[in-house]
């Protein structure tokens, strides 16, 4: 059995990029792997939050955490901020950061971008990311092609720290899908989907409502040509649109394309609305379900104690390894 961990900030406006990057193999995951999911709260304060409005993020995120079907019984479900251990380790391995290395960070250079000085909490970002994974003895890390360069970092300290101090950390490796890795922004397919985004149709929430996600998609940037055809130079708009169509159906962009042979791109763009509806649909109804029960605070702490037990054996090493107390 592989030891799995990843986690989502909870910064409201989840969406189907989050969902096809990283939830959708959370799930797949979970039957053959020592999953650990988490809701990294203390990422989301590295920007300023209202804090009534994290709280019910936070929340929000566990619940849908387990309306795409992640289950307490076979994975951990937690919230960082109740597992002591990320803070602690996180100054560890700042102590063994390069702040060259922190400010090489593209999501760093795009976040303090214009400042003249940014906090030191987006700066360190990276690094409580590593102590996230290397606290639970981590195999693999189910991510979007966007984390790819923190999952470099992470190798990187634990391999340092290793060389250093002996044998400490696992050395995790990123697991990144083919078609759902980078989903792109409806309105401009060359920047990613994001939760921040001002215009909402830029991406598909999965709180969105149908007739939501239906003027979306239809109002989607595509081309002129009309093809439904996959190239990422010159389509970037259609492709990103296959790209979803495949994440969500499970076909290959090529048995897609083949389907759509002489059918413009209205076609195809509703039955993507047909597709995307008919899956975020049950994960909407699961929700509210879930999201009103007092089960679901129940889940959290169980899942706070059981990750916290393994923390502490991990700090107790790196303690140890660090020569840190007496
Ligand atoms: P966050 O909250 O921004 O995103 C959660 C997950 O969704 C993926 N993702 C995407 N995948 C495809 N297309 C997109 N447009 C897209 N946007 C986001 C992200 O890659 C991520 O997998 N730093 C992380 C949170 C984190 C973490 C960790 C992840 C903190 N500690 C430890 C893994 C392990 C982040 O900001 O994710």
């Amino acid at each position: 059995m592989k030891r799995v961990f990843s986690g989502v900030q909870p910064t409201g406006n989840i969406h189907i990029g989050n969902y096809l990057g990283a939830l959708k193999q959370f799930v797949e995951l979970q039957n053959e792997n020592d999953c650990l999911y988490c809701i990294v709260d203390m990422h989301s304060i590295t920007v300023q939050q209202d804090p009534a409005t994290l709280r019910k993020n936070i929340l929000d995120v566990a619940a849908l955490y387990l309306a795409v079907g992640l289950d307490p019984k076979k994975s951990i479900v937690f919230v960082q901020s109740d597992v002591s251990g990320h803070a602690e380790l996180s100054w560890v391995l700042t102590c063994a950061a390069y702040t060259g290395e922190l400010s090489r960070m593209t999501q760093f250079k795009q976040k303090s971008k214009g400042r003249e000085s940014a906090p030191a909490g987006l700066f360190n970002y990276p690094v409580l990311m590593a102590a996230d994974i290397l606290l639970y003895d981590t195999d693999i890390v189910p991510v979007g092609n966007d984390q790819k360069q923190h999952i470099e970092l992470t190798r990187d300290l634990a391999i340092r720290v290793n060389n250093k101090y002996g044998e400490t950390f696992v050395v995790p490796d990123g697991r990144f899908l083919k078609s759902g890795a980078r989903i792109m922004a409806l309105d401009d397919p060359t920047s990613k989907m994001s939760k921040s985004a001002e215009n909402v149709h830029s991406r598909i929430s999965l709180l969105d409502t149908p007739q939501k996600i239906k003027k979306s998609i239809m109002k989607a940037t595509t081309d002129s040509d009309g093809v439904v055809r996959f190239d990422l130079e010159n389509k970037p708009g259609i492709s990103n649109l296959l790209n979803i169509y495949s994440a969500f159906s499970g076909k290959e962009v090529s048995e897609i394309e083949k389907a759509y042979e002489g059918h413009g791109y209205g076609d195809f763009k509703k039955d993507l609305v047909e597709i995307a509806v008919g899956a975020i649909a049950p994960i909407q109804e699961r929700f509210q379900e879930i999201r009103e029960s007092q089960e679901l605070l129940e889940i959290l702490k169980d899942g706070a104690e059981r990750a916290n037990a393994i923390s502490e054996a991990t700090m107790k090493r790196v303690k140890e390894r660090f020569g840190l107390g007496y």
